[in-house]
């Protein structure tokens, strides 16, 4: 028996009042579909379809990468029609369907696999998961029979007072016999308050025909959130942050204070690490063991090895070392490379640039588009003027040089193996190695200097 996936996401999100579709909008760092495409590859199933419709050229393009297939519902007629669309899409050998919205980006796997599985050894034609939540409002509700069974599902625009009342909700999770429920979606009216092809009274169709139809009650309300709005998706967002760092913490990290850390879905982070306050770490971010992140850290794209400490520090697109200590105040932009053990300091900006092993540029320094070998000492205010503002040049400090304080490195320039750059200097020429290279007029000392002062001045 194969099973596959159908998620619906052609729909626009009126009430997210954006230009963007509503599944594109992101959680936890990623738009809410991939959570959804997760969830569901998480279960084991490989066979994925996606509806489309508005804005599809986004929600395709925040599925790149992943492996499913797109189907195109041209109008939104409902979820009904929706699902309707993949119908002759979906491949001969696929007996069962699970239908899932774009818009519940908290579903777990493990959900789904617990969905599967009643549906399985019930035999039912069809399974349905609910919740029971405090709010009911805007889901569909449950309606059950004297014997518990299912009744029908009724949307909040249709539900009389008192099945408005009702707290046990449609989480529009379901799982299908192929063979029964295509035929029947024909069978759908619009004959409702939006006046839309229902995927929900698909199910009575199926009870009427004397089919199994069963309800599966979630244990985590949670899970099945549905975001329509953004106050539901900063709800969503907070819950699933919760949920990473609880995930994190449970595997050996450390985090203090955690309801002031930020840290996205696809982020791993390495056993005995502290993640201190105020700290935010993004996209596709490693980070080793034994690390000190922290306070006041945003750390994005990036690959940190084991053992480093940072603090205060703005890091985007970077490759760190083990044993590297960087911060506070630190700005680390794309294609930096610090190799083992190396220090980075307070008011430097790096760029494009390799550093080498125990090499330290510890004060308000600029490197840009530079290679800096091992144990290379960069001084206090050093900048490698590597822009002539037209064209970019590289600044290349072979192992063990020191550059003296607030040295300019008008690029293209080497310094040579071991050489010194005396502080002060402009250093626009090569250096060969075990040199001095000293730039700057010889200092005059004009004695008996009289400094002047506002009593000097003469009152006219
Ligand atoms: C739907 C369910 C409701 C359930 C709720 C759970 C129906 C009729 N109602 O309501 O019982 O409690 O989900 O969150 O199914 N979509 C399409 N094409 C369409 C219409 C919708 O692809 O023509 C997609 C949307 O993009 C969305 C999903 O289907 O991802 C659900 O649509 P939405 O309008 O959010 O349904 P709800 O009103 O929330
Ligand atoms: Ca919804």
């Amino acid at each position: 028996m194969v099973n596959a996936a159908v998620i619906l996401a052609a729909g626009k999100g009126v009430r997210m009042r954006s230009a963007y579709p509503k599944v594109v909008h992101k959680v936890s760092g990623r738009p809410m579909i991939q959570h959804v495409v997760h969830a569901v590859q998480a279960a084991g199933i490989t066979e994925i379809y996606v509806v489309v419709g508005h804005g599809r050229e986004h929600v395709i393009e925040s599925l790149s990468g992943f492996e499913v297939e797109f189907i195109v519902q041209e109008q939104q007629l409902g979820t009904g029609h929706a699902l309707k669309q993949a119908e002759s899409g979906i491949k001969n050998h696929v007996d069962r369907v699970l239908v899932l919205s774009g818009d519940t980006p908290l579903i777990r796997s493990s959900t789904l696999t617990s969905l599967l599985a009643w549906h399985i050894e019930n035999n039912a034609a069809a399974t349905v998961l609910s919740a029971r939540v405090d709010d009911p409002a805007g889901y569909g509700r449950i309606i059950r029979n004297e014997d518990q069974s299912l009744y029908r599902i009724i949307e909040e625009k249709d539900a009389r007072p008192e099945q408005k009342a009702i707290k046990e909700i449609n989480a529009g999770i379901y799982c299908f016999n192929r063979s029964e429920v295509f035929p029947r979606l024909s069978a759908l009216t619009t004959n409702n308050a939006q006046g839309e092809y229902y995927l929900t009274d698909v199910l009575s169709l199926m009870i009427d025909d004397g089919l199994k139809v069963g309800v599966v009650v979630c244990e985590d309300s949670n899970d099945v959130l549905g975001i329509n709005d953004r106050v539901q998706l900063a709800y969503c967002e907070a819950l699933m942050r919760r949920r990473k760092n609880v995930e994190l913490m449970k595997a050996g990290v450390t985090i203090i204070a955690p309801e002031t850390v930020f840290i996205d879905q696809g982020v791993e982070i390495g056993a005995d690490t502290i993640i201190r306050p105020n700290t935010i770490i993004e996209g596709h971010t490693v980070i080793g063991e034994e690390c000190d992140i922290g306070p006041w850290a945003r750390i994005t794209n990036t690959v940190v090895g084991k053992k480093v400490s940072i603090e205060a520090a703005r890091i985007i697109d970077a490759h760190i070392g083990d044993e590297c200590t960087i911060g506070p105040f630190s700005y680390l932009r794309p294609g930096t490379r610090l190799a083992k053990g190396v220090k980075v300091g307070d008011f430097v900006e790096i760029k494009n640039s390799n550093i080498g092993e125990y090499s330290k540029i510890p004060h308000l320094s600029y490197v840009g588009d530079a290679q800096v070998g091992i144990k290379v000492n960069i001084g206090a205010g050093t900048i490698t003027c590597n822009y002539d503002g037209v064209n970019k040049y590289p600044t290349f400090l072979e192992d063990g040089v020191f550059i003296g304080s607030n040295t300019n490195l008008v690029a293209p320039v080497r310094i040579g193996r071991n050489s010194v750059t005396g502080a002060g200097s402009t250093i626009t020429r090569d250096v060969p190695p075990d040199s001095l290279a000293v730039e700057r007029a010889q200092q005059r000392n004009i004695k008996g200097w009289y400094r002047k002062s506002k009593d000097d001045q003469e009152v006219t």
